[in-house]
């Protein structure tokens, strides 16, 4: 059955704006992130230390860091790709977590990160290694579960080597990433079972982007199965920058408004969510896909 609490980890600041056209200023980056604390989520991912050649987006994330207001209970991971991100991220202000990312996919690894999973995999040890040293806590990704854009299916196999990897450096949770989209609930369980035949389930997060429309369905489908960590982005901003034609993450209005509506308790305010969302959009410019968001919206 469901959990009676689902923890939501809110990726929009960085999954989401990542990849929008239009580049947000530090101030409406850390005012988004207010903003969703302010509603009561408790894990808002803040930015990304990758290359600002690579992803400009993410350029400047130690001076959103700077500048949030550091609040008890609200933790604020942000991604490390190797050792030159973690000692940037060490070194910034309101470090609270890491998360370290790896594909399932060899052709997305070296597309994403310019390396091999093997590769990324020993450099990732190292980076997790020191960070846990520091007495951060790690998040570890592993994107392409369902599909990769370069090479189509992924075999279970390669998600469950990359998730134990993962795990064996020290991960605390394990968040399994559909970064294109493709996957339906069948193949989502199939998969969460898989990789919970060597990992404990409630270790495990979901991550889906909602480019074929089944992510809140794939959602409810793992929930059923014990997972109880769920990634989403407010209003369902964004993509992936290496994952052309993706989309962004299931919107988080729609996965608190499904969660509440079947009693499970989120700590959300809907109503405030839903005005984060559309304060972000009006600064993008474009209607954004939550459908939560657009029918408190009139839109
Ligand atoms: P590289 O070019 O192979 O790295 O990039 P390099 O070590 O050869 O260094 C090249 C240049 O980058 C050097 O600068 C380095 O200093 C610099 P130069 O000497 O040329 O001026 N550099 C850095 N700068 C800032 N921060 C760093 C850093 N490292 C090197 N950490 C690298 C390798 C990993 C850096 C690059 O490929 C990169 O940044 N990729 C970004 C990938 C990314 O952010 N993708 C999106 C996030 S993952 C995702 O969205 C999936 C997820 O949501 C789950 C899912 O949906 O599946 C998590
Ligand atoms: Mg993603």
């Amino acid at each position: 059955g469901i959990s009676p609490a689902v923890h939501l980890v809110e990726v929009g600041p960085r999954d989401g704006l990542q990849n929008e056209a239009v580049s947000v200023s530090v101030t409406e980056r850390v005012a988004l992130i207010e903003s969703l604390a302010d509603a009561g989520l408790t894990e808002i991912e803040a930015g990304a230390f990758v290359s600002p050649t690579w992803v400009p987006q993410m350029a400047n994330t130690d001076r959103v860091l700077a500048a949030l207001a550091p609040r008890p209970g609200v933790r604020t991971p942000v991604l490390v790709p190797n050792k030159k991100g973690l000692d940037a991220a060490l070194d910034a202000a309101n470090l609270t977590d890491i998360a370290v990312f790896a594909a399932a996919s060899e052709t997305f690894s070296r597309r994403n990160i310019n390396c091999s999973i093997d590769d990324s995999l020993t450099r990732l040890a190292e980076v997790a290694r020191e960070a846990r040293a520091r007495g951060l806590r790690v998040r570890g990704y592993v994107s392409c579960v369902l599909g990769c854009p370069y090479e189509g299916a992924v075999p279970a196999g390669a998600v469950v080597r990359v998730a134990e990897a993962l795990w064996a450096m020290g991960c605390a949770e394990i968040s399994l990433g559909d970064t294109i989209g493709v996957g339906t609930p069948g193949q989502a369980v199939a998969l969460v079972e898989t990789v919970a035949a060597s990992l404990p389930r409630e270790a495990l997060a979901a991550h889906f982007h909602d480019t074929y429309g089944q992510a809140l369905a794939n959602l409810l489908a793992v929930l059923e199965r014990g997972v109880r960590t769920v990634d989403s982005s407010v209003a369902g901003l964004g993509g992936c920058p290496y994952a052309t034609g993706a989309s962004g993450n299931v919107a988080t209005e729609d996965v608190v408004y499904m969660l509440e509506g079947l009693g499970v308790a989120t700590g959300v305010d809907l109503d405030a969510l839903c005005r984060a969302g559309e304060t972000i959009g009006a600064v993008l410019g474009r209607p954004l896909p939550s459908r939560v968001g657009r029918a408190r919206a009139g839109r």
